[in-house]
């Protein structure tokens, strides 16, 4: 798979943050079971790497990635932990060169157009928007389709069902990514027919 594809699963990549990977597996099965296959656990708990572990162990239908990739050697190390994908909230040519190295698909986060044109210039067609609220939203995203229409983006960052469907009827928008579908409580309690349900209404968008 290259990361463009990865665009196409589903209409949104659950952000998660697993402070007990004990939670990782029902987590990812009410993901899945909701509709939302591609899972980025985030590495930034302990337990994050051991928690892709056992998703891609245990729930074959998932497809987990590693998050909050900053250092290249988180990209090594979650590549050894079984992830499918990488996402890094921006990119350095170390950083790139880690991911790429590990030949996963991977997404590098971007919020400007000239960080984009340097992975351009890389062969590198699909990205994270991050911040995606924060540094312009929407009408950012748009503007930048128009010089770069050749990008697909996963904005990420502040999205939520009340304006993910404005981000997804973007042409440059392959999915959004947020943390909304895994509510902290839901994810202590282990109330996974609510992370079931939200997961379903997001898998219904677009
Ligand atoms: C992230 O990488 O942390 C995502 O941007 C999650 O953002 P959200 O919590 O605003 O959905």
């Amino acid at each position: 798979m290259i990361a463009d594809d990865l665009l196409d699963l589903a209409p949104v990549i659950p952000v998660v943050v697993l402070d007990d990977a004990e939670a990782a597996v029902p987590l990812a099965r009410a993901l899945v079971e909701g509709g939302l296959p591609v899972i980025e656990v985030t590495l930034r708990t302990p337990s994050a790497l051991a928690a892709i572990t056992r998703i891609a162990a245990e729930v074959p239908d998932a497809v987990v990635g590693a998050g909050t990739v900053v250092r290249p050697e988180d990209a090594e190390r979650s590549a050894a932990a079984g992830a499918k994908f990488l996402v890094s909230p921006g990119c350095t040519a170390r950083l790139q060169a880690a991911m790429v190295a590990t030949g996963l698909p991977f997404l590098p986060g971007v919020a400007t157009a000239s960080e984009a044109i340097a992975l351009l210039e890389d062969g590198i067609t699909a990205m994270k928007f991050f911040p995606a609220e924060a540094a312009g939203g929407t009408a950012y995203l748009k503007s930048l389709g128009g010089p770069l229409p050749q990008i697909r983006f996963c904005p990420t960052g502040g999205i939520s069902p009340r304006n993910a469907e404005e981000y997804l009827a973007l042409k440059n928008v392959g999915c959004v990514g947020g943390s909304w579908l895994t509510p902290v409580d839901a994810v202590r309690d282990g109330d996974w027919n609510l992370v079931r349900e939200l997961a379903a209404e997001a898998a219904a968008l677009r």
